[in-house]
């Protein structure tokens, strides 16, 4: 049985507006709670903890509605001081060697077969596990005054996403010595990777998206909608 850590005290300032992204409504819900549905869809999620940024008065508690617990508590001002205070609200029960997921509160379209397949392959691993998406773009170093300076092999090179499985004590550990040398992470497995750790990459679907400004919100209802006439792939 596994927790959830999920950061959601973002203030979404690259989709604007005045609501903050993941309290965005889709098919009347907002992000957030598309987000938990979609990890409390597997069994073994046991309970999830939300990082939710302070005075935030638009949080309703949302469940699963199957009674395993979601938590709240104070996020802070980067993702990965979210991360480690949900990391830290978490129940005793939850010991220091065991496997935590970390989902974001943006990332609504996240499968299940996708969820199964982290669990199951991350936790055979000794780190943990990453969904992640191979790069299929042609990629461009820009040079100065917007002309480019080379085209930069993509082999091997892989778009992260959420969620991340590592175990409760090394990721706080490996979070906090980031913070400690002045590094700003912007996942979890980078402040494994850090430490010298090799997390697995467990390929997952292109749909499962961050929604980062409002376009992506346009795809998640494009998304929802289909899933709902049972054109999903
Ligand atoms: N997050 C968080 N605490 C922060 C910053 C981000 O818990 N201080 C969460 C967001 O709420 C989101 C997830 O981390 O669920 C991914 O971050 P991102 O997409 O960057 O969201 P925002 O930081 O809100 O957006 P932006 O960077 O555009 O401001
Ligand atoms: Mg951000």
């Amino acid at each position: 049985m596994t927790w959830v850590v999920v950061p959601a005290a973002g203030r979404g300032a690259r989709f604007g507006g005045e609501v903050p992204k993941q309290y965005l409504e889709v098919a009347g819900e907002p992000l957030i709670a598309h987000s938990l549905r979609a990890l409390f869809a597997h069994p073994g999620v046991k309970g999830a903890v939300v990082a939710l940024a302070e005075g935030d008065a638009r949080w309703q508690g949302w469940s699963d509605g199957s009674g395993r617990p979601v938590l709240a508590c104070t996020g802070g001002d980067t993702r990965a001081e979210s991360v480690l205070a949900g990391l830290a609200a978490l129940p005793d029960e939850v010991r220091a060697d065991a496997f935590v997921l970390v989902h974001d509160a943006a990332r609504p379209n996240l499968r299940l077969g996708d969820l199964a397949a982290l669990l199951e392959r991350g936790r055979e691993d000794p780190v943990g596990a990453i969904l992640a998406t191979p790069v299929r773009d042609t990629l461009k170093r820009a040079g100065d005054e917007g002309g480019i300076d080379r085209t930069e092999p993509r082999e091997r090179l892989w778009r992260a996403q959420t969620p991340q499985l590592f175990r409760r004590l090394q990721l706080r550990l490996a979070l906090e010595a980031a913070a400690a040398d002045g590094i700003e992470v912007t996942d979890e497995s980078m402040a494994m990777e850090r430490k010298g750790a090799r997390p697995l990459l467990v390929e997952g679907a292109e749909d499962n998206i961050k929604v980062t400004t409002p376009a992506d919100l346009v795809y998640f209802e494009f998304l929802l909608a289909r899933r709902a006439v049972g054109e999903d792939a």
